[in-house]
């Protein structure tokens, strides 16, 4: 959420910044805007993407070897060119960037009023860049006293980098529940969120924690505390490559990562699964085994997509492990005061890492004694860092807004983790194990069977993509299916889906049904076909119009639903990956034909780090 770029060295600055942005526009895109210091402070922003930002440039002095940049998620105050950063203190000798939210600023907000302060945007960033000033006016001390005082006294989540007029060499930063890397290139530093815009010049990094100011020059890198303690920055190695981060030949980020599942999958499974020895190596697990097979209950939390994966997790591991497991969206979770027992097991999903309603549940389950495993896509994220034991789902970087490689990824990682418990357990047998192990094995090239069928998935997203609602269905491990296929066709089509449990329609949505509404079954063969047959008959008496993700040759449905998206069987257990492949491209080209930018749906930002 908001996106955070600095760089200090060698370098025009402008070139660096504005392409850092580019590459995490992901994480909001409502405006966007720079700061260059050079004999004095220019500065420049607008309303839109980073594009208009270039455009208002064109011609302008874009001097400068020290510079900040932001792309914005509004959150006080509309997307408009005075709300967007970097904002610029009231003597005009400061500019400064914010991720993240300062809870208590209405407060400082008025006692700068009182003190004559006059405020050109709605922010609460131009109120803490204010107070920032007002310590120093009234201390006289240097910037960076300033904001460690500062910060003593903010409620919220930050990460803010400044540049001072007075003070050309240097930039500071600092952090508290959003993300922050620093690069180090040879007498020159980059700042970013995350570590895409960074990679191509330096794969050395430093992942700056929660409470620490960095003061940093061309050639320096100080870490503090907040009570102005030095401390040693830990310098680590990127493992990421630039194409990775880059489209590939593909129209968009999100068809790239639907494809990719093939790939990501095999990436997660690999040095893990071995089905001739019919072992699952996991050492983040295996390091903590007892605690976690002893584990009395199982507390998943999670938001969004993450959510629909642990609600998948849930059926995994209560069939196969027989630990009682609750899912949690972790925003209740931390707030309503949860019980907590010794010997509870958390396990955090997150794509990003850096969610902050997860982050901080967990934050409150570890003070509380729980046991956390962090099921984590970035590598060097604030969750895995804080989670005693985990796996990276090593998706790889995904950058369309909507999840889709990282979902599938969390999936496997959460079957295997769910199979290597369940074997020390010993509560599954021997050949239900093998068996998974296999159908696991198999999953990359199922995948890639229905990936080849994009185009009949294509026909038959453009004869719905009119439709002004959609009822998703499924039973079992394909209900959160249901669920994460809804959530995709409304965040990428702005089109009102619901995901429902299919025998709940009875008790409410059925009232909805007509000629006019599409009702997506994800009715793959397992136990409770013919449950789910029943339900599309339903459906079709009342002259609904139905779609239906079935096993390859399944003939009963074949002959009850209007259009079929066929995939390859799978076992129930692992169904999920596969029978959400077809939903993924449906929502896709669906947001295609309607024009839509799909990899920056509106409203949404891609790493959610305000609660
Ligand atoms: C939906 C989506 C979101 C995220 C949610 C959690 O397509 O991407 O719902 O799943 O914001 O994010 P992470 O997994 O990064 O914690």
């Amino acid at each position: 959420m908001c996106g955070i770029v600095a760089y200090i060295g060698h370098r025009q600055a402008y070139p660096v910044i504005i392409k850092g942005l580019k590459r995490l526009e992901y994480r909001g895109y409502d405006s966007a805007g720079v700061a260059l210091l050079n004999h004095g402070l220019k500065l420049y922003k607008k309303k839109g993407k980073v594009a208009a930002l270039e455009e208002i440039t064109v011609g302008k002095d874009l001097d400068g070897h020290i510079g900040i940049g932001h792309t914005r998620w509004a959150t006080h105050g509309e997307p408009s060119d005075r709300n967007a950063h970097p904002h610029q203190s009231s003597n005009g000798k400061l500019a400064m960037i914010h991720n993240g939210i300062i809870e208590n600023y209405a407060a400082l907000k008025s006692e700068l009023i009182k003190k004559g302060y006059v405020f050109h945007s709605d922010t609460d960033t131009e109120v803490l860049l204010n107070f920032i000033e007002d310590i120093q006016k009234n201390n006289g001390g240097t910037l960076e006293e300033a904001l460690r005082i500062a910060l003593k006294r903010v409620v919220g989540a930050y990460v803010v980098v400044l540049i001072d007029k007075d003070n050309p060499d240097t930039l500071i930063a600092a952090r508290k529940g959003s993300p922050l890397v620093i690069g180090i290139g040879k007498n020159e530093h980059f700042l970013a969120s995350d570590a895409s815009p960074i990679i191509e010049y330096t794969k050395e990094v430093v992942y700056v924690n929660d409470y620490q100011i960095a003061i940093i020059k061309s050639d320096e890198l100080i870490l503090k505390n907040l009570g102005n303690e030095r401390q040693t920055p830990f310098i680590q190695k990127l493992d990421l490559e630039l194409a990775a981060i880059e489209k590939g030949g593909y129209d968009h980020f999100m068809l790239k990562e639907i494809f990719e599942q093939p790939d990501t999958i095999r990436d997660c499974l690999r040095g893990r699964l071995d089905v001739q020895q019919c072992t699952i190596t996991m050492a983040g697990i295996q390091n903590n085994i007892e605690q976690i097979k002893n584990a009395n209950r199982i507390l998943i939390v999670a938001c969004g997509t993450s959510w629909h994966a642990g609600l998948i997790a849930e059926y995994i591991i209560e069939e196969l492990c027989r630990i009682p497991v609750e899912v949690e969206y972790a925003s209740e979770f931390r707030y309503r005061n949860p019980i907590i027992h010794k010997g509870d097991m958390i396990i955090a999903i997150s794509q990003s890492g850096e969610t902050a309603d997860t982050l901080v549940a967990i934050e409150k389950a570890k003070e509380q004694g729980a046991v956390i495993l962090g099921i984590v896509n970035v590598v060097g994220s604030s969750i895995s860092r804080i989670s005693h034991a985990g796996a990276y789902t090593h998706a790889g970087p995904e950058i369309g807004v909507a999840s889709t490689k990282a979902f599938t990824a969390q999936l496997t990682v959460l079957a295997m983790v769910a199979l290597k418990i369940a074997k020390e357990r010993e509560t599954i047998s021997h050949d239900r194990y093998l068996h998974l192990l296999e159908e696991l094995n198999d999953l990359p090239e199922k995948v890639s069977h229905i990936l080849a069928r994009a185009e009949h998935i294509k026909n038959v997203a453009l004869k719905y993509k009119d439709v002004i609602n959609a009822l998703y269905l499924g039973r079992g491990y394909n209900f959160p299916v249901a669920l994460e296929g809804a959530l995709k066709l409304k965040e990428i089509s702005y089109i009102h889906a619901e995901g429902y449990p299919a025998a709940e329609m009875k008790h409410g949505p059925i009232a909805l049904v007509d000629e006019s509404l599409p009702v997506i079954f994800v009715a793959t063969k397992d136990a409770y076909h013919e449950k789910i047959v029943s339900n599309i008959q339903e459906i079709k008496a009342r002259k609904g119009k139905v779609i239906a993700v079935i096993t390859e040759g399944d003939e009963t449905i074949t002959g009850m639903a209007d259009d079929i998206l066929p995939v390859p069987e799978a076992d129930e257990v692992i169904a999920p990956v596969i029978s959400v492949i077809p939903l993924q491209l449906f929502s896709y080209y669906i947001g295609i034909a309607k024009g839509y930018d799909v990899d920056k749906p509106r409203n949404l930002a891609k790493s959610v780090t305000v609660e």
